[in-house]
C-alpha cells in the first residue's frame, strides 16, 4: 500500500457549456520520504493539484487515498481536521501576519489548535534556531529580508508536525541565493526528517536535486 494513491482524479471548473477540464484523471503513487518536483507550463493545474492534494479544495471526480483511507468520502469537519494535522502548506508569498512576530507567526497554528503555550514556543524557538533565524525571534515580517520571511513560513508550516509538506513555488519570490538557502532547507527536511516534500517549480535545476519530477501536460502526468 502507498503512503498516497491518486486515482483518476478529475477538476472541471465552470459550469455546463464553458467547462474547463484542468486535471483529467491523475493517477500517481507517493511513498513516505519522497521528494517530488511538479513541473508544467503556467496554467497546467499545478496549483490544482496540490491545493486538491492538501484538501483545501474538492476534485470533480476521483479521489486521493492517504494510508489506504479515502480522503474526500470524508465530511467537510475531517477534511479540515486532515488538512491541519497533516500537512503544512508554502505558498509563494508567505502570507505571515504582518502585526506579529516571527516567533509569534511560527506559533500561530498551534495556538489555534490550543495546544499549550509554553510548549508551543519551546517548539517555534527550535524551529526558528533551525532555520538560522534564532536572532530574529522578536523581528516582525517587515523587519525580515524576503529570504528571511519565507523560511520562517516553512518553520510555521512545520509547527504541527506534519506528514508532508505542499510547496508551491516556494522560491518563486526569491533571488537565487535566497532560493538555493530555502530549497536546501526544504531538502534538509526531506532527507533528515524524511517529511514528504511536493514542491511545484519553475527552476529545473531545483527540480532535479529532487527525487523524482513529474509534469503536467494537456491534465495528464508525465513523470
Ligand atoms: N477557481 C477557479 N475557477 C475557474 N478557473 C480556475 C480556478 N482556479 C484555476 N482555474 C484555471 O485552471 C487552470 C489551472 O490553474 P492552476 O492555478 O492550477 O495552474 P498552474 O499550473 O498552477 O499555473 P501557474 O504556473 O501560472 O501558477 C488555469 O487555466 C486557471 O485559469
Ligand atoms: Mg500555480
Amino acid at each position: 500500500m502507498s503512503f498516497i494513491e491518486i486515482k483518476g482524479l478529475r477538476k472541471t471548473y465552470g459550469k455546463a457549456g464553458g467547462e474547463l477540464s484542468v486535471l483529467k484523471g491523475i493517477d500517481l503513487e507517493i511513498n513516505q520520504g519522497d521528494s517530488i518536483a511538479v513541473t508544467g507550463a503556467s496554467g497546467a493545474g499545478k496549483s490544482t493539484l496540490l491545493s486538491l492534494m492538501g484538501a483545501l479544495d474538492r476534485p470533480t471526480g476521483g479521489d486521493i487515498l492517504y494510508d489506504g483511507s479515502s480522503l474526500f468520502g470524508l465530511d467537510d469537519k475531517r477534511l479540515a481536521a486532515f488538512r491541519n494535522s497533516k500537512v503544512g502548506f508554502v505558498f509563494q508569498f508567505h502570507h505571515l501576519l504582518p502585526e506579529f512576530t516571527a516567533l509569534e507567526n511560527v506559533m500561530l497554528p498551534g495556538l489555534i489548535a490550543c495546544e499549550e503555550r509554553g510548549l508551543l514556543r519551546e517548539r517555534a524557538e527550535g524551529l526558528l534556531e533551525e532555520a538560522g533565524l534564532s536572532a530574529r525571534l522578536d523581528h516582525k515580517p517587515g523587519e525580515l529580508s524576503g529570504g528571511e520571511q519565507q523560511r520562517v513560513a516553512v518553520m510555521r508550516a512545520l509547527l504541527r508536525r506534519p506528514e508532508i509538506i505542499l510547496a508551491d513555488e516556494p522560491t518563486g519570490n526569491l533571488d537565487r541565493k535566497n532560493g538555493e538557502d530555502l530549497f536546501d532547507l526544504l531538502l534538509r527536511l526531506n532527507t533528515t526528517d524524511g517529511i514528504t516534500i511536493i514542491m511545484v517549480t519553475h527552476n529545473d535545476l531545483l527540480a532535479s536535486k529532487m527525487k523524482r519530477s513529474i509534469t503536467l501536460v494537456d491534465g495528464l502526468i508525465c513523470e
